[in-house]
């Protein structure tokens, strides 16, 4: 993803760019007086080009010294250097977003431990307000804990985790959530990371204290003790760190009732901070005793895999030969796609058999055998490695969250994006309370979790402003969001789902997904206009039922006095009116 290159470019940006300046002041001192020119590289070029005339060799020796003098402040970066630095990349842009973010990632954490052992999560979430714009959040589970040996570097280094190297569909995925909460609380308050953790009844619970090293991306630790602790398994994560608590949009608030639409197996407890109203504790009860189904891992997809990520496979693999090497560590390759592929690699000018070993591999030839892979037919990955929500699920889901008066989903099938697989639900509530001249509200997931900022860059908000609502019966402004009383969930389940950024806020613009979710939202939108359609007409009946009710009396009363009927002939011709009229107005 980009999290390679853009450490690249930090080290690029950093390093020359002092060196370019220190060149240009010194010959500014020189030469650049006269000009007035002071500093910009570009400017004094002519003046350099005449110096160089005059003493080449002193210049060669000025070059050496520049070198020399970048090479002094040349070093590796470490990973949590950089995005201390660029803590916007990861979410920690602003104080609101940051306390919302570390919430999210202890969360996301919490639910996908549960779920790989096949726990129904219990989460309890408490944020604490310790001063103005400080916070302490702790986020506690009932999963299956985590073992001695691994806490401090789960806490104290970036790019450290389980899911990364897997292909499998979870909630984390770069290894980079809760330690940069943890490095953002430590660069804000000074604090260490608190975790109580227990692997089992039969094990002791364990608590620490870690900080990281943002130098070395190294974790330390202060405290590591044995404690009681009632949970027979667990985890408990405090972060201290500056924050600011809102409500509204993004709210945690908002955020923790959008996790329990998509999360129905969950229960969620969520005590805020103690503000207006102390002692405040909101408990989201669980909608279903069905824990989801543990999805399966997966081998990558040869049209999945980008060629610096295939390089790095050539090299670390096992495997003896360019057959074995294909068959084993990718999905889809039979020997088949073997042969065709070695056919398309020699029409491409590069021999290669089935039994070359894959070491002997150049990268010049790995490039070529690469893209030769992109162009050979394979099979479709298999897309039963995803586990959606269903469509059952969401809409009970829907129903016990919201208060409208129709509810429907749509679980598309699965379909493949570059190579990975994906699937697209939709689940809609219109109606009841909700205010109808207003904006949807669009809740966003991936793997189930709320997506809270960047909507604008979303590909599920560029598929529901493109949907022609109002072939659904609902009114949109051109390029917006439709107006409607309804609340719209989108989500994609994915064993890699291609975020637009680290923070994971957006889904990219891949048109497989895009016409997936568009795919969805007719069906879901198809089912409303049929309910909008159903119930203006009942509306409609309705309205006429009640002009019959009201004026037929008052004829009833003309005609009497024209007719001089009596009391008794009136109501009979009242009541053979009514009939009369109902009888046509049905046919
Ligand atoms: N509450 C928890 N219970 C069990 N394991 C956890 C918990 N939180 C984190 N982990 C482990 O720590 C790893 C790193 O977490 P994190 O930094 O959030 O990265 P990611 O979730 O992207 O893998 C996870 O992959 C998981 O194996
Ligand atoms: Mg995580």
């Amino acid at each position: 993803m980009t999290r390679e290159p853009a450490s690249g470019a930090e080290a690029q940006l950093e390093v020359p760019f002092s060196g370019r300046v220190e060149a240009g002041t010194r010959k500014a001192k020189r030469g650049g007086a006269k000009t007035g020119r002071r500093s910009e590289p570009g400017n004094d070029r002519p003046a350099a080009r005449k110096r160089r005339r005059r003493k080449g060799p002193a210049k060669r020796g000025q070059h050496a010294d520049v070198a020399e003098s970048m090479a002094s402040k040349q070093r590796e970066i470490s990973v949590s250097e950089f995005f201390a630095k660029n803590r916007h990349l990861l979410g920690f842009d602003n104080p609101a977003k940051a306390l919302l973010t570390t919430v999210k990632e202890a969360v996301d954490n919490a639910l996908d431990a549960c779920e790989e052992a096949g726990i129904l999560p219990e989460v309890l979430v408490r944020v604490e307000q310790l001063a103005e714009d400080r916070f302490r959040m702790i986020v506690e589970d009932n999963g299956p804990g985590i073992v001695h040996a691994q806490v401090p570097k789960i806490f104290g280094k970036l790019l450290y985790g389980s899911k990364f190297h897997t292909l499998k569909q979870s909630r984390g995925q770069q290894g980079i959530g809760i330690s940069a909460a943890g490095m953002y609380g430590l660069l804000t308050t000074g604090k260490p990371v608190e975790i109580i953790s227990r692997a089992g009844p039969r094990r002791a619970a364990n608590h620490f204290h870690v900080v990281i090293n943002t130098k070395k991306n190294l974790p330390q630790t202060l405290v590591d003790a044995e404690v009681e602790w009632e949970k027979p398994h667990g985890t408990q994560v405090a972060i201290t760190l500056q924050g600011t608590y809102k409500k509204g949009r993004h709210s945690i608030d908002g955020y923790l009732k959008q996790v329990v639409v998509a999360n129905p197996h969950a229960t969620i407890i969520y005590e805020p901070p103690n503000g207006d109203k102390a002692g405040e504790r909101i408990v989201y009860e669980r909608t279903t005793d069905q824990a989801p189904r543990e999805p399966r891992e997966i081998r990558p997809h040869p049209h999945g895999v980008e060629l610096g990520v295939f390089l790095k496979m050539l090299q670390g693999t096992s495997a003896r030969t360019v057959r074995s090497f294909l068959q084993e560590e990718f999905s889809r390759v039979g020997n088949k796609v073997v042969q065709n592929l070695l056919q398309e690699t020699e029409s491409a000018g590069l021999r290669l058999t089935p039994r070359t070993p894959p070491r002997r591999i150049s990268a010049e030839d790995a490039e070529v055998l690469h893209s030769a892979l992109g162009r050979i037919k394979i099979m479709a990955p298999s897309t039963d490695c995803l586990s959606p929500i269903g469509e059952d699920l969401l809409v009970k889901a829907l129903e016990k969250r919201v208060t409208a008066d129709f509810y429907t989903a749509a679980t598309r099938p699965p379909a493949v994006y570059r190579g990975n697989p994906f699937q697209i639900e939709v689940g809609l509530a219109y109606g009841g309370g909700m205010p109808g001249d207003t904006l949807i509200e669009l809740y966003r997931y991936a793997n189930r979790v709320p997506l809270q900022y960047q909507r604008g860059a979303c590909a599920m908000t560029k598929a529901t402003v493109e949907l022609p609502w109002r072939n659904y019966k609902i009114s949109q402004s051109r390029g917006a969001l439709p107006a409607a009383p309804m609340v719209l969930a989108i989500n994609i389940a994915s064993v890699w789902v291609p975020f637009t950024s680290e923070s994971k806020e957006a889904v990219a613009h891949y048109p497989e997904i895009l016409h997936e979710i568009r795919l969805a939202l007719q069906e879901c939108g198809r089912r409303l206009a049929v309910h909008i359609s159903r119930r203006r007409r009942e509306a409609d009946e309705e309205k006429k039922h009640s002009y019959i009710q009201k004026y037929i009396p008052h004829i009833g009363i003309a005609l009497q006095e024209i007719l001089g009927l009596s009391d008794r002939q009136r109501e009979r011709t009242v009541d053979t009116l009514t009939d009369v009229l109902e009888r046509s107005r049905k046919m």
